[in-house]
């Protein structure tokens, strides 16, 4: 990966501001993301883009340009501020460098003071990445056999209630619908991604993502289907694992089906969350997805169900639906067809346009039991695939299940056929 310097710049003077960047656009390897005149505009872009330096003009700027630099240096560590002005008195140097700015450059900017600027913001990056922890985010695939289960829907709502950096993958290459959820207009995409990875670096990445808040990204589906067909599968999993270099939580947002290139993010994720309805369709289609996972070598482990759209007039036993599938229910969330339409036509998902909503502290619950390891204990007698007829054969079914119970008898005589 080539290492590009990525530079923003503030500048309340035009003229100062135009040299500032014809200088540092004119070094091979720098790269100017950014010129800019409001030093608020400059702090929020650099939280968002984290160049390797923002250049500071102080001329015009006074002492805030001095608690600017100060803010910097401390909620941005791994920036280097670099000063910049027409008077290079002692005193002013000396007060931007107490203030925390690793360098000072005059202007107008000589090549000679620009070269030796330029090094050492080298070697203070290449530090950074030396000192860098080597962690790896979370990822986990949300995923249904069949469609309308609700994967698009949870994938989001469970972006939105992290607390840390998360980015949110729309992998529905032809067909991918995250940003009317998310109320975001993407410019880039997983395309633009795929295209530059050869010279992607941290700033790169981070302007091709939509910043929908301040822990949530999108990595949007590619904005013209066309432009789907040069993503290869393998440039899937290179993608997934930048993201997981950078973000502590990825969530991929999967199509309905085992295409290679749903199979290379799947292989890339700690967890599948599998999301099912209580229909005899999408339990049948779920059954036959476990059945893939086998195949392709995923531990039980790695899998995670979730019924969606649970009402209580369908109240299938829970250790029914555990028992066909050969696995426990992680959580329900509940039915709650204004909330999620509402929150679709809205643009804003439910955690916000409904957040007292039963069906989003459910979410949040599987929130909990995913992210912090919560996972209750499977109740009695829901072990195995095996005992599934003795189960049925057991519990003669108190309630109204809608023929549920005779269908997924149905289904399993079916398959076992
Ligand atoms: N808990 C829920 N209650 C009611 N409707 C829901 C719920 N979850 C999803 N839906 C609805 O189901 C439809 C499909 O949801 P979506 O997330 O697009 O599914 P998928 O991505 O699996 O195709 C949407 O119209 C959505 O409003
Ligand atoms: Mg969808």
């Amino acid at each position: 990966m080539k290492r590009n310097l990525t530079v923003l710049l503030l500048s309340r003077d035009a003229a100062d501001g135009r040299e500032m960047n014809r200088a540092f656009s004119s070094h091979s390897g720098v790269s100017v993301l950014m010129t800019s005149d409001d030093a608020e505009q400059l702090f929020t872009e650099t939280m968002r883009l984290r160049p390797s330096a923002v250049v500071i003009n102080l001329g015009h700027m006074g002492e805030p340009a001095l608690k600017l630099v100060q803010r910097m240096k401390t909620d941005c560590p791994t920036t280097a501020v670099i000063c910049a002005s027409r008077d290079s008195s002692p005193d002013l140097i000396l007060h931007s460098l107490r203030a925390g700015a690793r360098d000072f450059i005059r202007l107008p900017i000589s090549e000679e003071e620009l070269n030796t600027v330029v090094d050492r913001t080298v070697e203070f990056c290449a530090q950074n990445v030396a000192d860098e922890p080597k962690t790896r985010g979370k990822a986990i695939a949300v995923f249904s056999s069949k469609g309308g289960c609700g994967c698009s829907l949870i994938a989001t709502n469970l972006a939105l209630i992290q607390n840390t950096p998360t980015v949110l993958v729309d992998l529905n290459l032809q067909s991918g619908d995250l940003e009317l959820m998310l109320g975001v207009r993407p410019k880039f995409s997983l395309a633009d991604v795929v295209e530059n990875r050869d010279r992607l670096d941290d700033a790169l990445l981070a302007s091709y993502l939509t910043h929908h808040s301040q822990n949530v990204a999108l990595l949007a589906a590619p904005i013209k289907a066309e432009s789907a067909e040069d993503i290869e599968p393998k440039h899937i999993y290179e993608v997934m694992e930048l993201l997981r270099q950078r973000y502590q939580t990825v969530i991929v947002d999967t199509p309905h089906s085992f295409d290679a290139a749903t199979i290379s993010a799947l292989d890339n994720c700690d967890q599948i969350l599998v999301v099912l309805t209580l229909e005899i369709h999408a339990i049948r289609s779920t059954r036959r997805a476990l059945e893939i996972f086998d195949r392709l070598g995923y531990s039980r482990k790695k899998i995670r169900l979730v019924v969606n759209r649970w009402s209580k007039n369908v109240e299938l036993d829970q250790r029914q639906v555990e028992g066909f599938l050969g696995d426990r229910v992680l959580g329900f969330i509940q039915s709650d067809y204004r909330a999620a339409v509402n929150s679709i036509n809205l643009g804003q998902p439910m955690v916000l346009s409904a957040p007292t909503s039963k069906a989003t502290s459910d979410l949040r619950q599987i929130s909990a039991k995913l992210f912090d390891g919560k996972v209750e204990p499977a109740p009695a007698g829901s072990e195995s695939k095996r005992s599934f007829n003795s189960i049925f054969r057991r519990q003669a079914p108190q309630i109204e299940d809608f023929g549920l119970t005779a269908a997924l008898e149905r289904a399993n005589l079916g398959e076992a056929q």
